[in-house]
């Protein structure tokens, strides 16, 4: 009889819509492939540099706010909902300071700005609030997988833009927007997803002109969608930028963004991923909406993270370590990039970044770099891992033509690990490539 009542316990039948469509992200798969070989080299974690987490400033934060039981009670305590005033006011200045180009701007004001449990969650409840089924998102292909999965859960179909170097191609843009105006699914169309700065997985950053073109282009196409179509610039790596890499300004210095361009950030990237502080600055009812929804997840984000974050950017150790950081990753970006040049073999496409965690190589189209390729189990087998491009492109593409990337982190490996990693890697890519010729 147990087992009878246990029988149907797993059938999932019961679950929302969402909760039977929900799949399982393709990181925990990963993830997995870790824990089962603990001695595996993973160039595939998106997590940051864990030696320059700022331990010691956040000690001295904590004993600083923890002091005056007053402070310590005030940050011990429920906040609101938008999150914490003084520090969405720093918020408004950080963004306004990295765009000193903006016009001085309506786009910056505190009451713009909403904080969030790392900016993933931004992602999720701005689409929540955005997105039924069958609504339409553009994205870039390729594009950072977690949000994708978003998009797959709430049944919220993608259309694809392939990139150049400098960002989403505008003449498949138009196509796509043209073929959506045409078949009437335009009305569909809510936002155009972007990461703009060193992108999620392909490092490439996109230009103030494309940025322009793209603004332009799509609210072109709104009289047709019978309703705004929003931009959402994804910041993620921004103030990661290496320190002789040139500021790009945002989207929100454009002329007519303060209604269509929704700017989110994250303090996590920056600081410590640990105090998953993320940011967005949007316009008023999207806002208003978004903080309903973020109410009913979990009233506010913590306040004492918030607080942490708040003394960082007040006694300056948030710029200083911000400026440590830039240059340790830009060293360890360029050890890779020596490692991949003595590594790789010739037939394999690379280009290294100015900024942010990731490099995207691409081998030859009939080497495929999936995760029940030859390339990949070799790679196993070798010891190292990477993330299969096939998973940074959103379904709505064939995946036959997306089959032969990889995207390859040097955020968390230490130099030893890089290293080692990368030479595994260069000899399951030199075996297979040698197969194929
Ligand atoms: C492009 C992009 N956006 C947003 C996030 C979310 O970061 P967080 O929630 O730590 O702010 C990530 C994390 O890797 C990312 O790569």
């Amino acid at each position: 009889m147990g087992s009878k009542n246990n029988a149907s316990y797993n059938d999932q039948a019961h679950f929302s819509e969402l909760g039977r469509r929900i799949e399982a992200p393709p990181i925990a798969w990963l993830m997995e492939q870790k824990l089962k070989h603990p001695d595996l080299i993973s160039l595939a974690a998106g997590f940051t540099d864990s030696p320059s987490l700022p331990v010691k400033e956040v000690q001295t934060i904590f004993a600083k706010i923890t002091k005056s039981n007053k402070r310590a009670m005030e940050c011990l305590q429920y906040g609101v909902g938008a999150g914490r005033d003084q520090l969405r006011q720093q918020t408004a200045e950080q963004v306004a300071g990295l765009d000193v180009s903006a016009p001085e701007g309506p786009c910056y004001k505190p009451d713009r700005v909403i904080i969030t449990h790392g900016s993933q969650q931004f992602l999720y409840l701005l689409t929540e609030a955005l997105c039924d089924e069958n609504d339409i998102v553009l994205v870039e292909a390729p594009s950072y997988f977690v949000y994708l999965g978003i998009l797959q859960s709430f049944d919220t179909k993608t259309r694809s833009v392939p990139m150049d170097s400098d960002g989403m191609n505008l003449e498949s843009l138009k196509k796509t927007l043209e073929e959506l105006r045409q078949s009437g699914e335009i009305r569909k169309v809510k936002m155009l997803y972007l990461v703009s700065y060193f992108q999620n997985p392909t490092g490439i950053s996109t230009s103030l002109e494309k940025k322009k073109a793209i603004l332009r282009l799509v609210k072109s196409y709104e009289k047709h969608a019978g309703h705004p179509i929003y931009i959402l610039e994804d910041a993620a790596y921004r103030e990661l930028k290496f320190p002789d890499t040139p500021e790009t300004p945002s989207m929100l210095t454009l002329p007519g963004a303060r209604q269509r361009v929704i700017y989110s950030g994250t303090y996590s990237k920056s600081f410590a991923t640990g105090i998953r502080i993320g940011f967005a600055l949007l316009p008023s009812p999207l806002r208003t909406v978004v903080m309903r929804i973020k109410g009913n997840h979990d009233f506010g984000t913590a306040n004492l993270l918030q607080s942490i974050l708040e003394e960082a950017l007040d006694s300056g150790l948030y710029q200083s370590h911000l400026n440590r950081l830039q240059s340790r990753y830009q060293s360890k970006a360029r050890h890779m990039q020596k490692c991949i040049q003595r590594s790789f073999p010739d037939e394999i496409e690379w280009a290294g970044p100015a900024g942010g965690l990731y490099f995207w190589a691409k081998a030859p189209k009939n080497i495929s770099t999936g995760p029940r390729s030859p390339l990949f189990k070799k790679a196993l087998k070798e010891r190292v891992m990477y993330v299969p491009g096939v998973y940074t492109y959103a379904k709505d593409l064939n995946t036959h033509d997306c089959d032969n990337a990889m995207r390859i982190s040097f955020g968390n490996a230490s130099l030893e690990d890089i290293r080692q990693g990368i030479e595994r890697l260069g000899s399951a890519l030199n075996a297979q490539c040698s197969r194929k010729k």
